[in-house]
């Protein structure tokens, strides 16, 4: 059993690494240069990431970024969402929030514009204002059992009054190189708390270190590897599956580290950049929709069990259709309308747990009898 208190040690390492850069928790990382320029050098000396997710934001996006240490994907992430755009950086350590918070002004003269805040919390606790509570406790300090639990109160109070981040409010969850120092007990609160804080819609574009094997105890209970990404690193079946289990869809590897970033007593570890996506709950109707799975595989099974096989039209809710009509889906199936259509309103509920093919009769109607001349693309056009 792992015995180590994974958080103090994490705290105590990333606070001494945000005063001087170290070494050891670089991993070399080749960010877009363009951006780099307006970005003081103290904080690009002192960059602890793996992986690049500001390149896959886009203008306008409100993003906030887990575990932002000295503020650099927040910086990068400013200039790439631009002056409508929103970054929000997440971090429990003073010192690293410390560098960032002095840098901000910087930037944002640099850029131009002023578009990122850091706020202090714990990233599987997204809902509690560790500032708060320290206002908060400066005045009731804890002094007793009583007031512990009296302090716990006052943590729930503010989770559900003033939240640190507030649910359905980012289009984009990044993060570099973190996830993997959350403590084990705490992983499925942090993605938990990843699906709450992103809208319907959402995604979670992230970059961590993975493993290819189960990590044994005595690793797990090294505190330099802990803090230094390595003991807490999840294996790359379980980073994937995580993201799933939490109620995310379209699950994909956007990047695939083929060197290890180090290899301990035969274990492989090495950077990974996943990117999810939050939006396939809810209600489903049928609207006498299809769509065609065009390949290269013989079939596909997506998050919600539908199995297709390559080139045949399978019904699919009004929800489901629409999901396959946008990334990451758009470019492997496609949508077939019905020839009428049927308003939401008028539409029927929708069998969700099965799938079923889709008769084209359905689509165009049982009346349906028009015979037409071929179209005519011999002219220049296509046919
Ligand atoms: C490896 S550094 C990465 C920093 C930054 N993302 C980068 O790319 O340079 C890890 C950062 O995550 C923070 N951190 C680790 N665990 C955390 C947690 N549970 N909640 C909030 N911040 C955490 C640390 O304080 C540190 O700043």
């Amino acid at each position: 059993m792992p015995t180590l208190n994974p958080e103090s040690v994490v705290k105590e390492r990333y606070a001494k690494a945000s005063q001087e850069a170290e070494a050891a928790l670089c991993c070399p990382v080749e960010y877009d240069p363009q951006y780099l320029t307006a970005i003081p050098a103290e904080v690009i000396d002192r960059d602890y990431g793996c992986g690049d997710p500001s390149k896959y934001l886009r203008c306008g996006e409100t993003v906030l970024d887990l575990g932002s240490g000295t503020g650099k994907i927040c910086f990068i992430a400013a200039q790439v969402v631009g002056p409508a755009g929103r970054v929000i950086g997440v971090d429990m350590t003073d010192d690293m929030l410390d560098v960032a918070r002095r840098n901000a002004p910087l930037v944002a003269k640099n850029i131009g514009y002023a578009n990122v805040e850091f706020r202090k919390g714990r990233i599987q606790d997204l809902a509690l204002d560790l500032e708060k509570l320290d206002t908060e406790l400066l005045e009731n300090p804890i002094s007793s059992a009583d007031a512990f639990l009296a302090a716990e109160s006052l943590a729930e109070k503010l989770r559900v009054t003033a939240p640190l981040v507030a649910s359905d409010s980012i289009d984009v969850v990044v993060s570099n190189c973190v996830l993997n120092l959350v403590e084990p007990r705490a992983k499925h609160c942090l993605f938990q708390e990843i699906f709450r804080v992103l809208r319907k819609g959402g995604r979670a574009v992230i970059s961590d270190i993975v493993a290819d094997e189960t990590i044994p105890d005595h690793l797990q209970n090294d505190p330099e590897l802990w803090s230094g990404c390595v003991s807490g690193a999840f294996t790359e079946s379980e980073f994937v599956s995580a993201f799933s289990e939490a109620g995310f869809y379209g699950v994909e590897i956007l990047k695939f580290d083929t060197m290890p970033w180090r290899t301990i007593e035969g274990i492989e570890f090495r950077a990974m950049t996943i990117q999810a996506f939050k939006g396939k709950q809810g209600p489903c109707f049928e609207r006498n929709q299809a769509v065609i799975y065009k390949g290269p595989f013989k079939e596909v099974l997506d998050d919600d069990g539908h199995r297709m096989e390559r080139g045949r039209r399978y019904a699919v809710c009004d929800k489901t259709y629409n999901l396959y009509k946008k990334a990451p889906y758009a470019e492997s199936f496609e949508a077939v309308e019905p020839l009428s259509d049927i308003t939401l309103a008028d539409a029927k509920p929708f069998d969700c747990t099965r799938t079923s093919l889709r008769h084209p009769r359905e689509t165009k109607g049982l009346e349906y009898r028009d015979t037409t001349a071929a179209s005519q693309c011999c002219d220049g056009g296509s046919c």
